[in-house]
């Protein structure tokens, strides 16, 4: 397979304010945007990678993919909402990305809280962090996107590529161009819309979300289970699951779509 290279020229002309940085091969996107942001990187600042070494995931996982088979890169973001919407970040990137996708002609839609499928297998993962600055506080906002994968490369089966997808290898400089600048334009609208701007994002989102109505198992943090029918996803962002004992607000765990055969 060829996998060519991110071209780094065409990355030269992005949006106003976004600069990418794009290395060879690091440990995590997320550790080395997390650097720049406390050396005082600006917002809109991106770093991406062919390779990582010690990609990271969310809920302490690790994330590996071959060399330039993936999208992986992060955003140093430096909201000025207010701490109590910043839980929307993952979310919004979630949706964003599901929808350019969609834009693309892939057939995309976020699971809760921020994965992206393609039909019932994830295609993209999404690690928002959050860290002190000397500037203040900042968000890391990383992107992992499965582009040429082959099935012998997946890390589980219940992942995909846009490869095994489509039967065709996109150009990945496109696709960053894409996801970075649909990214900014909907940071941008949500942080300067106000609560208006985060009533449309809550409205979209759960339309969007495919998990919604759907009967899942949420694997909560502290380990335990819940199962139930998702009704939907509240203004904190949290899902709403219906379950034996009445609806449940979650706001953090690993959710399963569970399959009628699975039951
Ligand atoms: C998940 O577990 O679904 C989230 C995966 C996030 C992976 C991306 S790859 C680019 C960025 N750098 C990292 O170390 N992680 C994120």
């Amino acid at each position: 397979m060829r996998r060519p290279s991110l071209d780094a020229a065409r990355l030269a002309a992005l949006a106003p304010g976004v600069v990418i940085e794009v290395l060879r091969e690091t440990t995590s996107t997320n550790a080395v945007a997390a650097e720049r942001a406390r050396a005082g990187a600006p917002e809109g600042s991106v770093v991406a990678a062919e390779h990582q070494t010690a990609g990271r995931g969310r809920l302490d996982r690790s994330w590996a993919t071959p060399p330039r088979s993936a999208l992986l890169f992060s955003v140093v973001l430096r909201p000025t909402v207010p701490a109590a919407v910043w839980p929307w970040l993952p979310l919004l990137t979630g949706y964003v990305v599901a929808r350019a996708l969609r834009g693309a002609g892939y057939d995309a839609g976020t699971k809760w809280p921020n994965d992206v499928l393609i039909g019932d297998e994830k295609i993209a993962g999404i690690l928002v962090e959050r860290l002190q600055t000397p500037s203040g506080p900042a968000a890391v906002v990383g992107i992992g996107l499965n582009v040429s994968l082959t099935p012998e490369e997946l890390p589980v089966p219940t992942a995909t590529s846009l490869l095994i997808a489509s039967g065709a290898e996109p150009d990945r400089t496109d696709l960053l161009v894409l996801l970075v600048e649909a990214l900014v334009e909907a940071y941008d609208a949500w942080q300067a819309g106000g609560e208006s701007a985060r009533d449309r994002l809550a409205a979209s989102y759960a339309a969007a979300c495919v998990t919604v109505g759907r009967d899942v198992r949420v694997d909560l943090p502290s380990g335990d289970p819940l199962t139930g029918r998702a009704t939907g996803v509240d203004r904190d962002g949290r899902l709403v699951v219906r379950g034996p004992a009445g609806e449940t607000a979650v706001g953090a765990g690993d959710v399963v779509h569970v399959r009628p055969t699975d039951r």
